[in-house]
């Protein structure tokens, strides 16, 4: 775990959630009539990548790519081959550019550096080349926002409500997803205040509909492809559509145990490996 993400972490645990859950909305469509695929937080796990669009198949129009496509899993190439080949927008996260030497992994623990230094030597040149010139969020795609850790800054983990109304409230777009932490859900503000979306573990793969409501402005988390951290260790991605003005939160499990065999022939780290299977 990183510096910085222990430390969010720490606040995020600290916070009292209890009033902040309020689930009520009603529908609004935003006009550009599509189905969007949102994709994150992938980290080489091409198995699950695979699965999560083998699921999704014939439900969506086109994609985006909140960021972290490399990092942690034993694929690197293979997760990027996959989203060259969606022809999707895609920005960086800061794996992406630690791996890609835009920066030197300087707060990352050293199990993740570990990580970004296997995956740097494996990578292709022209995977490399690739991810080099990811660009940095926030990116508009047709009507919301896309950005890898919050808006301000493409690193920060947005865990908690204070730093969720301080990003509604730059909001270029009623819809902002963002990735990073790896946790389905996000926060909504309505008018009559903040909630936050915090999904409990559940055997579902439909997790929630959630319908945009007209006045409301909304971040939400795709949750992770690779590495989901919100204790459901199945694949996380959502579906926004933008004509019935819904988006989706999905879950689909996928053969876990033959990515963790893949990182034991690679000798990657064993907390790697281990974390997988609880989604931890
Ligand atoms: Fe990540």
């Amino acid at each position: 775990m990183e510096d910085r993400e222990r430390r969010a972490l720490q606040g995020a645990a600290d916070f009292d959630y209890d009033d902040w859950q309020q689930p009520n909305l009603s529908e609004l469509g935003l006009g550009c009539f599509m189905r969007y695929l949102i994709l994150s937080d992938i980290h080489a796990n091409v198995t699950a990548l695979d699965t999560v669009l083998a699921d999704a198949k014939g439900r969506w129009d086109a994609a985006v790519c909140l960021g972290d496509i490399v990092g942690y899993g034993p694929d690197p190439n293979e997760a990027l081959d996959r989203i060259r080949e969606l022809n999707c927008v895609t920005i960086r996260g800061n794996h992406d550019k630690a791996i890609a030497g835009i920066t030197e992994a300087e707060d990352f623990n050293p199990v993740a550096r570990t990580a970004v230094l296997w995956s740097r030597d494996r990578l292709t040149s022209d995977n490399l080349g690739y991810l080099s010139n990811l660009r940095q969020g926030p990116v508009f795609v047709d009507g919301f926002c896309i950005v890898h850790g919050s808006i301000r800054d493409e690193d920060e983990y947005l865990f908690v409500p204070p730093q969720a109304i301080e990003e509604l409230r730059i909001a270029p777009t009623v819809l902002t997803f963002f990735g990073h932490t790896h946790r389905q859900g996000g926060f909504m503000q309505r008018r009559n205040g903040l909630a936050v979306i915090n999904f409990e573990p559940s055997d579902r793969t439909l997790i929630w509909t959630l319908p945009v409501e007209e006045g409301g402005t909304y971040l939400l988390n795709p949750g992770s492809i690779g590495q989901p951290r919100d204790g459901d260790p199945r694949a996380a991605y959502a579906i926004a559509d933008t004509e019935k003005g819904t988006v989706e939160f999905w879950r689909v499990a996928y053969d876990i145990e033959a990515v963790q065999q893949r990182m034991l022939d690679a000798l990657l780290p064993e907390p790697l490996i281990l974390r997988l299977a609880v989604g931890r």
